[in-house]
């Protein structure tokens, strides 16, 4: 049987991780839209992360949430996802780029239409620790950008 202890032990525990849940889903994170022809984006937001830059451990999972607004009827979007390093971008493939079916957002874009863009990545183990700045797009195929991101960040 619980003591009364322990409850109250576990309501604080279990509040503090609640808390702890909504600050997360709250995070707001600093980011630069870059060019992007056919839309625009409204809203970032990177687990964890609610400052310059972010930290992504590796060996975790993050988790970009990205709310942006269509300009124009688009009918199939993919992730076009690079690391820039001292200026250079090397692309970063994502797990499933077709951005249409396991991003939250449903295609044919509607011009005028606000989307909430949801993507998880892991951040492997085996990167080297250094500091670049993410640029997370998705594009059309013709390759313009509906919405495109610099993120600075940190690999830890
Ligand atoms: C951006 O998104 C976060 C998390 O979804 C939310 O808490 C915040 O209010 C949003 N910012 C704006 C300006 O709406
Ligand atoms: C972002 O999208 C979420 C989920 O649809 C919504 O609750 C929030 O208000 C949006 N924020 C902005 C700035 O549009
Ligand atoms: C889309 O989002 C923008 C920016 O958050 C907002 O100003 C606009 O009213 C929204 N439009 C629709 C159709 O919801």
């Amino acid at each position: 049987m619980k003591t009364s202890r322990q409850t109250m032990r576990n309501q604080i525990i279990s509040c503090l991780v609640f808390v702890a849940c909504v600050v997360n889903a709250m995070a707001k994170t600093p980011y630069k839209t870059c060019g992007s022809k056919l839309g625009v984006a409204t809203n970032v937001s990177v687990s964890g992360c609610d400052s310059s830059p972010c930290i992504l451990k590796k060996g975790s999972s993050i988790k970009i949430t990205v709310n942006f607004t269509s300009h124009a009827d688009v009918e199939k979007v993919e992730d076009a996802v690079s690391g820039i390093i001292d200026k250079i971008p090397v692309p970063f493939p994502t797990p499933h780029p077709n951005a249409c079916t396991t991003k939250g957002i449903s295609c044919p874009l509607k011009k005028g239409q606000n989307y909430t863009y949801t993507s998880s990545t892991p951040v492997v183990a085996s990167y080297p620790d250094l500091r670049l700045i993410v640029r997370w797009a998705i594009k059309d195929t013709n390759g313009d950008y509906v919405f495109c991101v610099l993120i600075p960040a940190e690999l830890k």
